[in-house]
């Protein structure tokens, strides 16, 4: 394992670009991209809906918690975590450190309904399951002050592309 850190770490709403920004952030830097739900989902070789289903919220934030801790150190590429993975002690607790060896943490603040719209696309969003818009607005509620004091980077996407967002973290990292 090598001393390498994320060069950064991107945390926000469902819906909100953390993966489509996550790989263009990457790829003007020239590294890896890793997003935690699809190495939840390859780690444990089902999707993320059947784990909730099956095992609970509970049991998916402590797997969530394992994958994103094994990342912060000797992986240097771009991260993206799932939406609700900073309000988990032992993940914001990490990323309060990351921030103190010199990483960033960008929080994608989107519209919030862009962010609905594109999170109800999806069908792999089990706490979206029903009543989307409702529940959305009371994960924000709840998600945004945290996001905010991780944070050491907040890029508003309203009015930017992707890329344009992008490039806005990679200038930073
Ligand atoms: C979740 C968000 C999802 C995924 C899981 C739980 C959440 O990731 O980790 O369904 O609690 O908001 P995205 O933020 O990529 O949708």
């Amino acid at each position: 394992m090598t001393n390498a850190i994320p060069k950064a770490v991107l945390i926000g709403m469902p819906g909100a670009g953390k993966t489509r920004i996550g790989q263009d952030v990457a790829s003007v830097l020239n590294v890896e991209f890793k997003d935690s739900d699809v190495e939840i989902e390859a780690r444990e070789q089902t999707k993320i809906p059947q784990i909730f289903e099956e095992r609970g919220e509970k049991a998916f934030r402590i797997i969530e918690s394992d994958v994103i801790l094994g990342f912060m150190h000797g992986f240097g590429g771009v991260l993206s975590l799932g939406g609700g993975a900073p309000m988990t002690d032992s993940v914001c607790a990490a990323l309060e450190r990351y921030v103190d060896e010199g990483g960033v943490v960008a929080y994608l603040d989107a519209d919030p309904s862009e962010a609905i719209a594109r999170a109800s696309r999806s069908g792999n969003r089990p706490l979206l399951a029903d009543g989307a818009a409702k529940k959305w607005r009371r994960l924000y509620a709840e998600r945004k002050p945290v996001f905010e004091h991780l944070a050491n980077l907040i890029v508003h996407t309203k009015g930017k592309t992707p890329m344009q967002a992008a490039q806005n973290i990679a200038d930073t990292a």
